[in-house]
């Protein structure tokens, strides 16, 4: 089977590539197997190949933190997902064109689902999700500010918040993207830059904003904090300039403002293995509405999974860059 890997760390569209490999086999009990259809390529990906993500492995390493799959094989004394079920797989590894893995690490889902939203379900959604849930109680009402707002992550961010009548400040480099995120119920849009607080303060009429959720680091941190409230939350969740957060020890000592970061997988974890299949079949149940949908820019075949990789590091791309290791999807 073909499969994408790396035999060192380093530039990312250097060091990977595609490979045959064995087929993993028939699933031994509690196991199954299961095509993978689609993944798409995360910047989390991109640090993991430079060797900068918190996982590290020995290598050769077959990177990729998500996948859609169609289950083709299942174990003794499995139950459940079932043949022919559709899943995502909450385990890594997945730039292959196969993987046996726990059933229990399989979340069914349902099958009439669009197969390239599902393959980006499982990282970014259940992330939007738990960073308006869980880092501090939010009401209707309330304003909170996200920038990187076209992002797979900053779009749930937009369509969730509206969702739970919660109001929001999207933050963008382009203004071409302003119609895409109102529609997606933005309250407002601003474009990034120097005075973002002045300006947020005159769109949202002064309002409170309790909540920063960051993804460029770096001044762009210090920004977002400027534009919120006395006493509020900045959550810094990802570095898209690769800087750490950096901001004037006045929010802090003067403003009271509480710094905070968040990783999916530790506030997962806090959550039971049938409460966190629950989250997921209910984020791919909003798939059903297209509002929800994150663009996909372009779909590669694994072989040629350097273009892909090369591709999903530029900037200002117009969505998602996916693989889909067994054809067509
Ligand atoms: N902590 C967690 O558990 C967790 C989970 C999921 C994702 N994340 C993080 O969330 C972020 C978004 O992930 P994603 O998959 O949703 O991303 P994505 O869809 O690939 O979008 C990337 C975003 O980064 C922006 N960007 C790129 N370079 C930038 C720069 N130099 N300055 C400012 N913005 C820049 C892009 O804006 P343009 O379109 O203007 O280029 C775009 O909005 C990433 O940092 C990722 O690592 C964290």
């Amino acid at each position: 089977m073909k499969s994408a890997l790396i035999d060192a760390y380093g530039i990312p569209e250097q060091v990977v590539r595609c490979v045959d490999r064995h087929d993993p086999g028939d699933p031994l009990e509690g196991e199954a197997v299961i095509d993978v259809l689609a993944f798409p390529i995360n910047p989390a990906d991109i640090w993991f190949c430079k060797g900068q993500y918190r996982l590290r492995p020995p290598l050769p390493a077959v990177p990729g933190a998500e996948c859609v799959g169609r289950v083709v094989a299942v174990g003794p004394g499995v139950t459940s997902p079932r043949v022919g079920d559709l899943v995502i797989n909450l385990q890594r590894e997945n730039w292959c064109a196969r993987r046996r893995v726990a059933a229990s690490d399989l979340v069914a889902i349902d099958p009439q689902t669009d197969v390239a939203q599902a393959a980006m379900l499982r990282i970014n959604p259940a992330t939007a999700l738990l960073l308006l849930t869980d880092l501090r109680r939010l009401e209707p009402g309330d304003w909170v500010i996200q920038n990187t707002a076209n992002s797979g992550v900053g779009r749930w961010v937009t369509v969730l918040a509206r969702r739970m009548g919660i109001r929001s400040v999207n933050v963008v480099r382009r203004q071409s993207l302003f119609k895409d995120l109102y529609e997606r119920g933005a309250d407002v849009c601003v474009l990034a830059g120097s005075e973002l607080a002045a300006r947020v303060r005159a769109e949202t009429d002064n309002a409170p904003i309790g909540l920063g959720l960051d993804a460029v680091g770096g001044e762009g941190s210090a920004q977002l904090a400027s534009c919120l409230a006395d006493d509020s939350m900045l959550c810094h969740y990802g570095s898209a300039t690769g800087l750490d957060p950096q901001l004037p020890r006045q929010e802090l000592m003067v403003r009271g403002l509480t710094v905070t970061g968040f990783m999916l997988g530790r506030f997962l974890a806090r959550r039971s293995p049938e409460d966190v299949h629950e989250l997921y079949q209910g984020l791919a149940r909003m798939l059903r509405n297209p509002v929800t949908h994150v663009p996909v820019q372009k779909i590669y075949p694994i072989e040629a999974i350097r273009d892909a990789v090369r591709h999903a590091q530029q900037g200002e791309r117009g969505g998602k860059i996916l693989v889909t290791p067994n054809g067509d999807i």
